[in-house]
């Protein structure tokens, strides 16, 4: 019997996860279905209450849900529960299991594909929304010698940076404070570059051969990689690498096996016609 999963957005028609979920099951012979899902702005619990009933084994959860699941879930893992949002719902007889892949699947991408150790670096993350939030302790576990949270409204970046300070070597603000600083990796987690807009970072902010990462994703570069280009940077990578392994670790707990995720980044890129971009 096919087992039934969906990922719900509200919208959701560009969602690649379908595809990426149906690699996964190919790669590794598991027999399931998965299906993208609009869900009304006013409507989420009710979309996952009925899929749930007609036998739906889990979903993933994307913008604007992720709080909302987190809210929905009978139980959090603890990198759900310190995230504070959910992108991934396991449905069991004891309930609603809540897990967060995100920062794991940034994590990995970095690491792994990209191939930056992080332990000992300097990290910036601009931005202080979901998947900053989502990102702050499976980075801080890489070891990176400070993590700076920066944001276009300082105090929610500073307010983020104070939830996290049990974990030590982090402190937020606004853009402005980042002036005379340098960083081995930068992220992107604004929505600024979905809108077409640079980010308004001081001159100076990439030291020599460093990482320039955009959670974002698109043909050629972002505006965040145009700019990280033109100061210096000495790596560029969007975010079709996270995306993609953040969608394993959730096959990993619905599946239990680990699919391979270097062949199908390969392939959607090959598809999409999104290159990684490098200087
Ligand atoms: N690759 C992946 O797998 C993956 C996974 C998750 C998210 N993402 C991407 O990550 C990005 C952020 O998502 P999210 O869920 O964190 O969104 P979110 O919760 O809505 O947060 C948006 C963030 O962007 C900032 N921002 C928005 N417009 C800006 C602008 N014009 N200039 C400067 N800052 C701006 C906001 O600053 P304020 O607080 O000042 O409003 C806030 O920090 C999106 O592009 C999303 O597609 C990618």
């Amino acid at each position: 019997m096919t087992d039934r999963y969906a990922v719900f957005g509200n919208p959701i028609g560009h969602s690649k996860s379908p595809a990426i979920h149906a690699r996964f099951a190919a790669q590794t012979g598991q027999d399931i279905r998965y299906e993208a899902l609009l869900a009304p702005l006013d409507g989420f619990a009710a979309a996952v209450d009925s899929f749930r009933a007609a036998g739906g084994k889990g979903a993933n959860v994307t913008v604007p849900f992720k709080e909302e699941a987190f809210r929905l879930a009978h139980r959090l893992t603890p990198r759900a529960e310190r995230a504070g949002a959910v992108n991934t719902l396991a449905f069991g007889a004891d309930g609603i299991l809540g897990d967060n892949t995100d920062g794991a699947g940034l994590t990995r991408d970095i690491e792994a594909n990209v191939g930056i150790p992080m332990a000992g670096k300097r990290v910036l993350v601009l931005g202080a929304g979901g998947a900053a939030r989502g990102a702050i302790a499976p980075l801080l576990g890489c070891r990176p010698q400070s993590l700076t949270l920066a944001n276009r409204s300082a105090d929610k970046a500073a307010a983020l940076a104070g939830e996290f300070s049990d974990l030590d070597r982090i402190s937020g603000g606004g853009f402005a404070d980042l002036a005379g600083r340098v960083f081995d990796v930068v992220i992107n987690a604004t929505s600024a570059s979905l809108a077409g807009e640079a980010l308004p970072l001081p001159p100076g902010l990439f030291a020599p051969g460093s990482l320039a990462y955009d959670m974002m994703y698109g043909r050629g570069d972002t505006p965040f990689l145009a700019l990280a280009r033109q100061q210096g940077a000495g790596l560029l990578a969007d975010g079709l690498g996270m995306l993609v392994e953040q969608a394993a670790e959730a096959f990993l707990l619905w599946r239990g096996v680990r699919p391979a995720t270097a062949p199908v980044l390969a392939a959607l890129r090959a598809e999409l016609g999104h290159p990684r971009a490098t200087p």
